[in-house]
């Protein structure tokens, strides 16, 4: 090759060659990038469920976590294992017994066994509403119903065991002054957060019924949680009220329209919690008989002080801080709205909740104990008749709850 041609050839090379090396590098780099492009595009398509597959896996999943949220059921053997044999009571209430047990787990349960089985028909109603209702509800303030039993002798409901038992160990008795206001007051926040969950925020709404110190329970670190959903019946959002047949509620803390064949809401729940509010606020039972007459009834000293706008003297009186006295004045506003004699003038729990948090001004409250105070309203003249008679014995029964028989009420009477 002459040297001519050479250097024709070099710099053909040295020109031809780059541009080829580019070619193969961006050849290269396009094959790469589609590669990428089509990897996240699967992910994408997996993602969005169009992938048989990721459905069928994404479907299990859901279900097993539906499985396990569902309540396990026991059989009785298993329960008396677990119980160990039933030699652990925690209390007792008016539909049975409470004992103490641990779970296969490990998990420490307690175990409600209903009284007589399920035979009975109002057992049997009660059964099938707490297994129903609490085995789908999930709140922080509500205590879990981890399973249940029905077999031909025993009936019992499997719940989470809460250590610090009920509140009512400290509220009334030697224990009384154990835990300081402050906690007292997140415990009222937690109690209506859990009232709340179930009024507003349930699929359906659940009316608990029984609202009661004895009903709420402390866990470990005397965060509340509200039990016993057991007179609790499933009422249609749509429905704005069901009628009731029969009694149900503790007396002292049911709601006046519980105690007459009248229309019962969620509201009821709303006058139990105001009437707790005040067992708090006082650290007593809203009723105590060895009291003067005065100050037997506490709600009603409380709403007298308030009106003369001695209220501070009373919180003194019941040994509260004075650093804590504008939380205890908002909660007797609020526990003298949640009480109030008409049904449709108390607050919804949700907005409870955020008065106790004082995220929201308490308007004035009017006074509910009128009806008491007062000889003859003439709008409900029959009805108050009866009204009174039923309040006033509620107040002088605090120890029972009411289970049977339906209140002898003349229906006529009320028509007429
Ligand atoms: N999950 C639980 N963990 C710990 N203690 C519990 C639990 N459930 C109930 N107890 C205790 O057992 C006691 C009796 O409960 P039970 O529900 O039978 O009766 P009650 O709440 O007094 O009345 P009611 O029958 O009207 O609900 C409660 O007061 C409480 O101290
Ligand atoms: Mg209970």
């Amino acid at each position: 090759m002459s040297p001519e041609s050479q250097r024709v050839l070099i710099s053909l090379i040295t020109s031809v060659l780059p541009v080829f090396i580019l070619i193969i590098i961006y050849v290269f780099y396009c094959k790469i990038c589609m590669f990428k492009r089509r990897k996240p595009a699967k992910v994408r398509e997996l993602e969005s469920g169009t992938n048989s597959e990721f459905i069928t896996y994404r479907m299990d999943k859901f279900l097993n976590d539906i499985e396990s949220e569902k309540p396990i059921r026991f059989t009785s053997h298993e329960l008396m294992r677990a119980t160990n044999n039933y030699s652990n009571t925690l209390g007792s209430g008016a539909f049975g017994s409470v004992y103490k047990g641990t779970s296969v787990d490990g998990s420490v349960v307690a175990v409600k066994v209903l009284r007589g089985g399920i035979s009975d028909k109002r057992m049997e109603e009660q059964f099938m509403a707490e297994v129903g209702t609490i085995g789908r509800v999930h709140h922080f303030n509500l205590v879990r119903l981890i399973g249940f039993c029905v077999e031909k002798d025993t009936a019992a409901l499997i719940y989470e065991y809460m250590s610090n038992g009920s509140l009512d160990k400290y509220l009334f008795g030697e224990n009384n002054k154990s835990l300081a206001f402050e906690k007292l007051h997140e415990i009222t926040v937690g109690t209506a957060k859990g009232i709340a969950y179930l009024h507003e925020e349930c699929q359906e709404r659940i009316i608990h019924y029984d609202i009661k110190p004895e009903n709420i329970l402390l866990d470990d670190d005397l965060h509340p949680k509200v039990s016993d959903f057991g007179l609790a019946k499933l009422c249609n959002r749509e429905k704005s009220y069901i009628t009731m047949t029969g009694l149900r509620g503790t007396p002292g803390y049911a709601a006046p329209e519980l105690w007459m064949p009248f229309r019962v809401t969620h509201k009821c729940d709303v006058f139990s919690f105001g009437m707790l509010l005040f067992e708090i606020i006082g650290r007593r039972r809203n009723y105590d008989a060895n009291l003067s007459e005065s100050e037997e009834w506490f709600p009603r000293l409380v709403w007298i002080k308030f009106e003369s706008e001695n209220l501070e003297e009373l919180i003194n009186d019941c040994g509260i801080k004075y650093k804590d006295m504008d939380m205890v004045k908002r909660m007797a506003r609020i526990a003298f709205l949640c009480v109030q004699y008409r049904p449709e003038l108390r607050p919804m729990m949700s907005v409870v909740v955020k008065m106790l948090e004082g995220s929201m001004d308490i308007p004035n409250p009017t006074n509910p104990f009128q009806h008491l105070m007062e000889e003859d309203v003439p709008t409900i003249k029959v009805a108050q008749k009866e009204v009174s008679i039923n309040v006033v014995s509620s107040l002088q029964v605090t120890e029972s709850s009411i289970v049977s028989s339906s209140p002898e009420i003349d229906m006529d009477s009320i028509q007429n």
